[in-house]
């Protein structure tokens, strides 16, 4: 997978809208006539009547077709169970990973592997109803893909697929699928979606291709962002104990996972997580920054659900009247490095013991156990506060008079001037990144892409989030960047649902999604599509990357500004 995103043609052009007219009309001519414009409501082989769903997914373009379910496990065994695998056939010929590896875009062709057969999907690609999304499974395995959109678990769509097959996939690779581990602190990771763009394997980090990012109002538990420091960390939750101690003049307490489910009032509270690094990859460009070259993507949406760390706080002995001796939360992750020294992180306790502060001690995400890679079996949630402070794997918290002592509390996660170097630069002079700062970004069209004048109008979608609970109220867009501006249309829940009910003023942890179609400017042959966000404090984006610049290339929200070319046709 990492030679397929090293692929050029996967991020760029998609289905353009003119493409889409055109492939229309080809199935129309082929398909439509002969057939009396009937429609059977299903994919068909390729000389039988197209379906009614490829022809809404070609017009409606990949939202509408594209139906996701939350739970992963369970899409896998529905998918196993509706579909048989199509038998081995003797005749064709056998094909190692590597060769399928090869075959990672349009131009090389587009080869998938599903249940050890290999297929040549190059002509599928433009008839595909979910658009270019099918070039992220190109030179790997479909399955992921499949559990991720369930609209392919239906045997029609199989029948199309052996249309396409060229060999098996050899045995040993099939063998080496399941079997990769080793003495490697990493190795009992857990498998990762392969959509994931990864920025570093060991420790895991990795973001979401941010097309499929803006596809779902919440983010789908597999491509949520990840962003771990050490391995994860393997946790029996019968065995699991959370110790909380610090609590003034009160023993240190201990809750077991099932006290934690039964002991305390279940809340469910839907946030973004963004790392203070997103968007890194903007400062790195302007002068290097040090650290992890995140993209638009290292943020997403969830829902988490547990018990309120105020509630537990309580349950420990904690009084409002001690918090003036205390004031602030710290946290510990039950993963280490190889000196045995733990994740940590603070907060300030009066976000920790506010009633609207929503801090959870979270065992649950999108309604299913936390993933591994998202902290099993407890983190703590900390709505509108900064990645870093979200602890996974929680093992400890301490109420204290100090914020946490933990490398990431007081030597990272920090802001800076343009003008600190590595030669002047004071950690201790800093305060730790809490709130963070109002973001948005484009997540379509990607840069590059090439419009047809003819498709006469543009998309843009994205995101927009702000933090310490304040609500994005508006997103400026702008085609020629940044002279002129359109108002984008909100979107707080996912398409077609009912949108979420409106905040209470403070509390608006969710992002907004976005949205802007407008007519292509007449004669520009490239745009430069801007967005800006505003939220409820009228807080918004600074417009250039130099003025915020810093050192560890944190706090990265310029405007956002992609590039695409429209060609006459
Ligand atoms: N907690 C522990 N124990 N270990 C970690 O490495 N990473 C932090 C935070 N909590 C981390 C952690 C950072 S920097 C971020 S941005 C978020 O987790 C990412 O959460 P996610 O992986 O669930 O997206």
């Amino acid at each position: 997978m990492l030679l397929l995103r090293q692929c050029k043609g996967l991020t760029r052009v998609g289905l353009l809208k003119t493409q889409r007219v055109q492939v229309l009309e080809s199935l129309c001519t082929r398909w439509g006539s002969s057939h009396g414009g009937q429609e059977s409501g299903q994919y068909q082989r390729r000389n039988a009547p197209y379906s009614k769903l490829a022809l809404a997914g070609l017009l409606a373009g990949t939202g509408v077709v594209l139906a996701y379910e939350l739970h992963h496990s369970q899409a896998e065994r529905a998918a196993s169970t509706t579909l048989q695998p199509i038998a081995p056939s003797p005749s064709m010929p056998t094909y190692t990973q590597e060769e399928v590896t090869k075959h990672c875009s349009i131009e090389k062709g587009v080869w998938v592997t599903y249940k050890g057969s290999v297929y040549d999907i190059t002509e599928f690609v433009s008839l595909h109803p979910g658009g270019n999304k099918i070039l992220l499974a190109a030179g790997g395995a479909l399955e992921p893909f499949w559990a991720l959109y369930a609209v392919h678990r239906q045997d029609h769509v199989l029948d199309i697929l052996s249309e396409y097959k060229v060999g098996e996939l050899s045995a040993e690779d099939r063998l080496k699928q399941q079997s990769v581990k080793s003495l490697d602190p990493y190795s009992t990771d857990p498998v990762r979606h392969p959509a994931l763009r990864v920025n570093s394997l060991k420790p895991f980090n990795a973001e979401p291709p941010p097309e499929i990012l803006s596809d779902h109002y919440i983010t789908p538990s597999d491509i949520f962002f990840k962003r771990n420091h050490l391995p994860v960390p393997q946790v029996d939750p019968e065995v699991y104990r959370l110790h909380v101690d610090g609590v003034p003049g009160v023993e240190p307490l201990v809750f077991s996972l099932e006290e934690l489910k039964t002991r305390f009032p279940k809340h469910t509270v839907t946030a973004t997580l963004q790392c203070a690094g997103n968007r890194r990859s903007e400062m790195n460009r302007v002068k290097p920054v040090k650290g992890l070259s995140w993209g638009i993507a290292a943020i997403s949406n969830a829902t988490w659900t547990g018990a309120k760390l105020r509630d537990v706080l309580l349950a420990a002995g904690f009084r409002p009247e001690m918090s003036e001796q205390a004031f602030h939360v710290q946290f510990e992750g039950l993963d280490r490095d190889v000196t045995g020294t733990s994740y940590g992180a603070s907060i300030p306790l009066n976000k920790a013991f506010s009633e609207d502060g929503d801090v959870l001690l979270a065992y649950q995400m999108n309604g299913e156990d936390l993933p591994a890679d998202h902290g099993y079996p407890v983190r703590v949630v900390v709505p509108g506060t900064v990645g870093a402070r979200n602890v996974k794997w929680l093992g400890k918290i301490t109420v204290s008079k100090e914020e946490s002592s933990s490398h990431w509390q007081q030597n990272d996660y920090k802001g800076f001037s343009p003008a600190t170097d590595w030669d002047t630069v004071d950690f201790k002079s800093a305060p730790s990144i809490q709130e963070l700062p109002i973001q948005s970004a484009i997540t379509q069209p990607a840069e590059g892409t090439l419009f047809d004048r003819g498709a006469g109008e543009v998309t843009v979608k994205g995101y927009a989030w702000s933090g310490g609970g304040r609500e994005v109220v508006r997103v400026d867009v702008s085609l020629d960047g940044g002279q002129s501006w359109q108002v984008a249309q909100l979107q707080s829940g996912e398409k077609g649902h009912v949108p979420a009910p409106s905040p209470q003023p403070g509390r608006a942890w969710a992002w907004k999604l976005w949205e802007l179609t407008a007519p292509l400017p007449p004669g520009a042959q490239e745009l430069e599509i801007v967005c800006k966000a505003v939220d409820n404090s009228y807080n918004t984006q600074p417009d250039t990357v130099p003025p915020i610049w810093n050192l560890r290339g944190v706090l990265s929200n310029a405007w956002h500004r992609v590039k695409v070319t429209v060609k006459d046709e």
